[in-house]
């Protein structure tokens, strides 16, 4: 039995929509998107159907990392606007029923913060341990062998104080040491900061991050490791700089503070295997609400291996822990870039009807692709650092388009990145106006969603698996849906399992394909997926 749809949370019954603020919309002219710009298009947004906003970083920063090194954790940088503009914005979400998620950014803060220029000013300053600091080898050497996620050591020298201090990301991006109970105490005040304003949550960055071995033991090398595909960082197994058993008292610390407060959510970035990603939902509800779960991010774009992966993940959840599937984000290639856009559609449907909490991209609502950046105008320091623009996460992170004016109705100015070609053609005011674009194809799964408990809260049974054809099946109180996904690009069938399949299709990947009866067999053609109302 599962419970009413009422007895569940927003965040379980609702969507979350990811806001990259930088590239969404522009209202001064900079080529930069800001807090207003996001206001302006909260009608869109409610026209959509998501229910939450996530936004990456808004905070003052020196954009070492695009806002995930903070220099300030209560503040607005200027580039998004002020904090005035901020609770408008929140305020007029929450006027339309749409929540609103920061980015919380706790395991490392910007160089430039108060407390790093503190920490780094002598080694007797009161702030000195709030950060990571080592003597260094007996050689001179760093003091292990840890590699930051953007390349080389990640302990980076201070001539200064005569030290190492780590940097998991960039030197720019100087670790905090969660062992201290000041470190946290200053952390939970941030959350409450926000919390007490009436933001609806936090995504927390690199939650698996945020402790690291007591005895910066050297980590193993990866024997799976594949020299120029894999990042370099992944030559090691950082089985001692992350996923340490004490982070879990940790989010625990922060999941106390969330839930003094009403219907607030705890998010987790954490990229491990499922058997451990699961273990920071916590005992008995102690951890994260939603550990974000990428499986559909990283895994071939198979049915045998997505099908597979549905019900390991459904199993390994524990009582009470609730599913979540992300598609897209802005650290990976876009959907429609990595599955091809026909392919889209069909991982639209799949991420809108699996049992969870689905967290979508701005942008993959309209099938944006990953825009080719030229070298000369190359922004993230993951390429660049890495001297290798396959790194690079700039293609994911083009400006939303919105119209097929200059600019693309993003902005009046140049944009920060370029604009993908087809700006023209794909964007929102076009697709709009047509029932069968990538828009209105989410937007009809997003009502759909919304109207029935059953794509809601519903069970999840796999009901088959045939060639690239998968199919399951969704149900509550005796409304029962069944969806069928082909991955494949060429025809396939599947008699689905325990069901005696007779139906009328709700929505399809090919509009022509809605209010058609299936019975018996379900037939796809290559690219194909239908949501189907079983017969009561
Ligand atoms: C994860 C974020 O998603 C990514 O964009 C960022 O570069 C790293 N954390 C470091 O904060």
């Amino acid at each position: 039995m599962t419970a009413a749809p009422n007895q569940h949370p927003w965040w379980q019954r609702g969507v979350i929509y990811q806001i990259y603020p930088r590239s969404f919309m522009d209202t001064n002219g900079d080529g930069i998107g800001d807090l207003p710009g996001i206001i302006s298009k909260l009608d869109y947004l409610e026209w959509l159907g998501v229910d939450a906003l996530w936004l990456s970083p808004i905070y003052p920063s020196p954009m070492a990392d695009y806002g995930y090194d903070v220099s300030d954790y209560t503040a607005i940088h200027p580039i998004f606007g002020t904090m005035e503009d901020f609770d408008r914005l929140l305020a007029a979400a929450h006027e339309r029923g749409l929540r609103i998620i920061l980015d919380l950014v706790p395991n490392h803060t910007s160089d430039q913060h108060p407390w790093f220029l503190e920490s780094r000013s002598s080694r007797d300053n009161p702030k000195r341990d709030w950060y990571i600091w080592r003597d260094p080898a007996p050689d001179g050497c760093p003091p292990n062998n840890w590699l930051s996620v953007f390349g080389g050591s990640a302990w980076e020298w201070d001539e200064k104080t005569g030290q190492y201090y780590y940097h998991a990301f960039l030197k720019e991006q100087p670790d905090l040491n969660w062992r201290n109970p000041e470190v946290r105490a200053a952390m939970l005040d941030v959350m409450r900061f926000w919390l007490d304003k009436g933001v609806d949550g936090f995504r927390v960055d690199v939650m698996w991050h945020l402790i690291k071995d007591e005895q910066f033991r050297d980590n193993p090398p990866n024997p799976d490791y594949r020299p120029g595909v894999d990042l370099p960082y992944d030559s090691l197994l950082p089985v001692f700089s992350t996923d340490q058993p004490e982070v879990h008292e940790v989010v625990g610390l922060m999941r106390r503070l969330t839930d003094e407060y009403t219907d607030r959510v705890l998010i987790g970035e954490v990229y491990l295997p499922v058997d451990l990603l699961v273990r920071y939902y916590g005992v008995e509800q102690s951890g994260a609400h939603l550990p974000f779960n990428f499986q559909l991010l990283v895994l071939p774009w198979e049915a045998a291996e997505i099908y597979r992966a549905v019900t390991e993940y459904e199993a390994s959840l524990p009582p009470d822990g609730w599913p979540n599937w992300v598609l897209s984000n802005h650290d990976k290639p876009r959907i429609a870039t990595r599955v091809g856009e026909a392919q889209a559609r069909v991982a639209a449907m799949l991420l809108l009807t699996l049992r969870g909490t689905p967290t979508l991209y701005y942008g993959d609502e309209i099938g944006l692709q990953d825009v080719p950046i030229p070298r000369e105008l190359a922004r993230d320091p993951q390429g660049l650092r890495l001297g290798d623009l396959r790194f690079s996460r700039d293609p994911a992170r083009t400006p939303m388009q919105w119209e097929d004016g200059p600019g693309a109705g993003f902005t009046t100015g140049q944009p920060w990145l370029p604009l993908a070609e087809d700006y023209r053609r794909r964007n929102v005011k076009v697709q709009r106006e047509d029932p069968g674009s990538m828009l209105s194809l989410y937007r009809r799964l997003l009502e759909l969603r919304r109207r029935e408990p059953a794509l809601q809260v519903g069970g999840y049974v796999p009901v088959g698996l045939s060639g690239n054809v998968m199919a399951y099946l969704r149900e509550h109180e005796g409304r029962r849906f069944l969806v069928a996904l082909n991955l494949g690009h060429t025809a396939g069938s599947l008699v689905p399992e325990h069901v005696e399949l007779r139906g009328r299709v709700v929505v399809g990947t090919r509009l022509e394909r809605e209010g058609s009866r299936v019975e018996g067999a379900i037939e796809l053609a290559g690219d194909d997926g239908i949501v189907a109302l079983l017969d009561g």
